[in-house]
């Protein structure tokens, strides 16, 4: 048995919760839109072709703000070539995924699609091909309000399409995709893209000043131009924009499942190091506004090392349209890596105001589902859809002193990972708790300072379920076989607050490698 103590103070906050950061990403890649949010045709199909299946899944998974249409196809995508009637729109070769693009699906259907799911659109611009004419073209297109070429255009395009001709309004942009990429079409250094994304953002707040716009930062902390590709970037951007981007992959490598557990390690150390270097181009530039983190792809994604019918192919073979890419098949593990990576984001939410997990449904997601078949939820749904739903308020900053957990990667980590939020309007106290340990259950005791405890409102875990092992997933044949169990044994104190030091307010017992959730009535 391992055990921590977690000090829980009502004065240590960090910052509201940015509901931004529960976002998700849809891009046209694989089978994200065609056979996953969209397929006419479909039993559940709704009027415009919408899988109301999946909306449901998407609505009860809490998303509240989706990045759409990329990602790399992006960087090489005309957005006139999805608006206006279908038949006239061109069929087109992406390079990005050697996929063939219908267009059946483009920016009416999207904006639509987000109504009817009650989420916010966050649209990127291409910056790779394109740049500040097609860019401002777009912004008027989508948000001014009628009496000119592009935005008469939407009207007529809305109007023959039976939807709303009012402007989009979409207020959040973000300026291209991982120009730093090497992979990424129009690939860019640092110099060639500040100055190109200073001048499309200068181009889209003159047609629309209410939008917020994100610039691209580094697609990984392992990139060679990491800091210094956001240092040039910003020197150029920090007046016109509000957000620099990143991006975050994690895997497991070579069946070291201790430090995979532990990435939220190196996700804290890599918000960090952006936060420090957009203060450094504040500071060097006397500027005063603040710029904040829009870590816009985050995901568990398997990407090396893996040959199995589970995961299947990171790019097309062939031309054709919507292939299988990247489904991954999410396991316990990764759940539990998941609610960590989202600890993190939380622990942030100071600087990191949104984020976006990549991507929504089929391509590395929560939701899965086959064409004209059912829609499920993987193991990865969990705690993001009870993360996305408890915390609210404000964000709780926690002091941890947890048993130590040896890691290749990480060194020594707590084998305890949390995060907390308290919400004065409802008096909910939500502790978001992860056991890293893969073979003993860990003893976890909260002591809370300015707080009396009065009652548990929800103990939830997930966990390995019987009969299976930490790479137990959810599939089309078992689509339940891991989700939420009630988490028994919480226990409070006589008094509420914890008993002098020796144990606290709150006590629970988690399973070896799970993540939980205990939400407490408090005063
Ligand atoms: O989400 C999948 C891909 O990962 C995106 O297209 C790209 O931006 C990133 O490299």
């Amino acid at each position: 048995m391992s055990h921590a103590r977690i000090i829980v103070d009502r004065d240590f906050t960090i910052a509201d919760v940015p509901p931004r950061l529960f976002g998700s990403f849809v891009e046209h890649m694989g089978r994200c839109v065609y056979s996953g949010i969209y397929e006419p045709g479909h039993p559940e199909a709704d009027d415009q072709g919408f899988r109301k299946d999946v909306m449901a899944l998407a609505k009860e998974l809490g998303a509240t703000v989706v990045r759409y249409p990329g990602g790399n196809f992006v960087s090489g995508y005309n957005w006139e070539d999805g608006v206006g009637p279908r038949e006239d729109r061109p069929v087109r070769i992406d390079g990005a995924w050697h996929t063939i693009e219908t267009n059946a699906f483009g920016l009416h259907e999207f904006v639509e699609w987000a109504k009817r799911a009650d989420i916010e659109v966050m649209e990127a611009i291409n910056l790779g091909t394109r740049g500040v004419d097609e860019a401002r073209a777009l912004v008027e297109y989508a948000n001014h309000p009628s009496g000119t070429y592009w935005s008469d255009l939407r009207r007529e395009h809305a109007a023959a399409a039976g939807t709303s001709e009012e402007p989009f309004g979409i207020k959040l942009w973000c300026l291209g995709n991982e120009l730093d990429g090497p992979w990424q079409i129009g690939h860019k250094t640092a110099e060639e893209y500040g100055r190109l994304a200073q001048e499309a953002a200068k181009a889209m707040k003159l047609v629309d000043p209410d939008i917020e716009l994100v610039a691209v930062g580094s697609s990984g902390k392992q990139m060679p131009t990491f800091g210094t590709w956001e240092q040039t970037v910003l020197s150029h951007t920090y007046d016109e924009v509000d957000y620099i981007s990143m991006h975050a992959y994690y895997q497991e490598h070579d069946g070291d499942a201790a430090s995979f557990l532990a990435e939220a390690v190196n996700m804290d150390g890599f918000i960090d190091g952006v936060v420090a270097t957009i203060d450094a181009v504040k500071a060097a530039g006397k500027h005063t506004k603040q710029i904040d983190i829009s870590f816009d792809e985050w995901n568990v994604w398997y990407q090396q090392g893996v040959d199995s019918e589970d995961q299947p192919e990171q790019v097309a073979k062939e031309w054709k349209s919507h292939p299988r890419l990247i489904e991954d098949k999410y396991s316990v593990t990764d759940a539990v890596v998941v609610g960590t990576l989202m600890h993190s984001l939380l622990r942030h939410g100071d600087r990191v105001r949104i984020a976006n997990q990549a991507q929504l449904v089929n391509v590395i997601a929560p939701i899965r589902s086959e064409e004209n078949g059912p829609a499920w939820r993987q193991t990865i749904f969990w705690p993001f859809a009870r993360i996305a739903e408890l915390a609210t308020g404000e964000i709780l900053r926690l002091v941890v002193d947890a048993d130590q957990q040896h890691t290749e990667r990480h060194g020594d980590v707590d084998i305890i990972d949390a995060a907390a939020t308290y919400d004065a309007e409802t008096g909910a106290l939500s502790l978001f708790v992860a056991n890293r340990g893969l073979e003993e259950a860990a003893e976890v005791s909260l002591d809370l300072r300015g707080f009396t405890a009065s009652e548990v409102l929800r103990a939830e875990v997930l966990t390995i379920p019987e009969g299976g092992d930490r790479h137990t997933a959810n599939d089309l044949d078992s689509q339940e076989a891991v989700g939420l169990v009630p988490l028994q044994g919480v226990r409070l104190s006589e008094s509420g607050q914890g008993e002098s030091g020796q144990s606290g307010a709150v006590t629970m017992s988690l399973p070896a490698l799970s993540w939980a959730v205990v939400q407490v009535k408090v005063a």
